[in-house]
């Protein structure tokens, strides 16, 4: 018997939320088909171009299979086809849906042994491996669905937040950002009016999202402490965010890591006009890139 799983790209921080807040998108999402075999192995067959690893230990499905033949213990293995559509390195959580994915298609294999939040601890042992930290924003929308807040990581604390009906825009330029570079430039300290801006910040957009208040999500979608260090590193960002403003987007920001911005819009007409400024700002400046108009998931 074998399950296949659709394990969905995923935003972080959505702008203010640094590591606690994520949603899922309906699209792009990657294909996990895993098979459980008779023997304590994890065997990775990649359907994709993206020369991943195919030795379990330094493959993000590979060390979250892992992690959970560890706990079963029985003598059984899992084998995995991978066939990746998120492309790694561009911000929307590839990494985070092999985890992810990995982890829901086991326990479905197993009958269901584990609830969400086990899952999302086995999840965490491959974005260790991807990015050297064990976070929770990408993989606990992943796992939950719509918007998710990680309050903590220790212990486990995931809280599912009701998601407005809005249309996200993505693009996603073709340069590399790698999430560990793009942690390392973060400074340690910050300064009590940017905290103080921030978390009013996060507890507007949460409080926006609960009250479905366009206006209040709009306003706190806003970050002074992590946009200003990051945006740096990606060409034509200000632009892009201006631009879709302009157009009539809610607001938006660095996904994740980045490269790939987001923008959220009420309706899909200036979604889709934000994709077409976004590609407009890219094919000027000579950057290839690819844009997704989509929904919350
Ligand atoms: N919260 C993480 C970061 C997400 O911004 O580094 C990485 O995908």
């Amino acid at each position: 018997r074998s399950v296949t799983v659709q394990s969905p790209g995923t935003i972080a921080n959505l702008v203010c939320g640094f590591d606690v807040l994520g949603l899922a998108l309906h699209q792009p999402f990657d294909c996990l088909t895993l098979k459980l075999i008779d023997r304590p192995e994890v065997e990775i067959i990649n359907h994709d171009d993206y020369g991943l690893p195919t030795d379990p230990v330094k493959n993000v499905s590979g060390v979250v299979l892992l992690s959970i033949m560890e706990r079963l213990h029985n003598g059984v293995g899992f084998q995995l086809i991978s066939e990746k559509k998120i492309k790694p390195g561009s911000g929307i959580g590839s990494s985070a849906a092999s985890a992810a994915g990995a982890a829901v298609a086991a326990n479905m294999l197993l009958g269901n042994i584990f609830n969400k939040e086990e899952l999302v601890q086995f999840a965490m042992n491959g974005e260790k491996l991807a990015s050297g930290v064990k976070h929770a924003d990408n993989i606990a929308p992943c796992i939950y669905g719509g918007i998710t807040l990680v309050r903590s990581i220790h212990p486990l604390d995931i809280i599912s937040i009701p998601a407005p009906s809005l249309f996200v825009t993505v693009v996603h330029p073709q340069i590399e950002v790698k999430t560990a570079d793009a942690r390392q430039i973060l400074k340690k300290e910050i300064l009590l009016k940017n905290a103080i801006k921030q978390w009013g910040n996060v507890a507007g957009l949460v409080a926006g999202f609960f009250k479905n208040d366009l206006d209040l999500i709009s306003r706190s979608l806003e970050d002074v402490v992590i946009e200003p260090l990051r945006s740096i590193l990606i060409p034509g960002f200000d632009e892009v965010k201006v631009q879709s403003k302009t157009a009539g987007a809610l607001g938006g920001g660095i996904s994740g890591s980045g490269p790939s911005i987001f923008m959220l819009s009420a309706s899909e007409g200036i979604a889709k006009e934000v994709a077409q400024l976004m590609s407009d700002v890219y094919t000027r400046l000579g950057i290839d890139f690819h844009t997704y108009v989509t929904t919350i998931n």
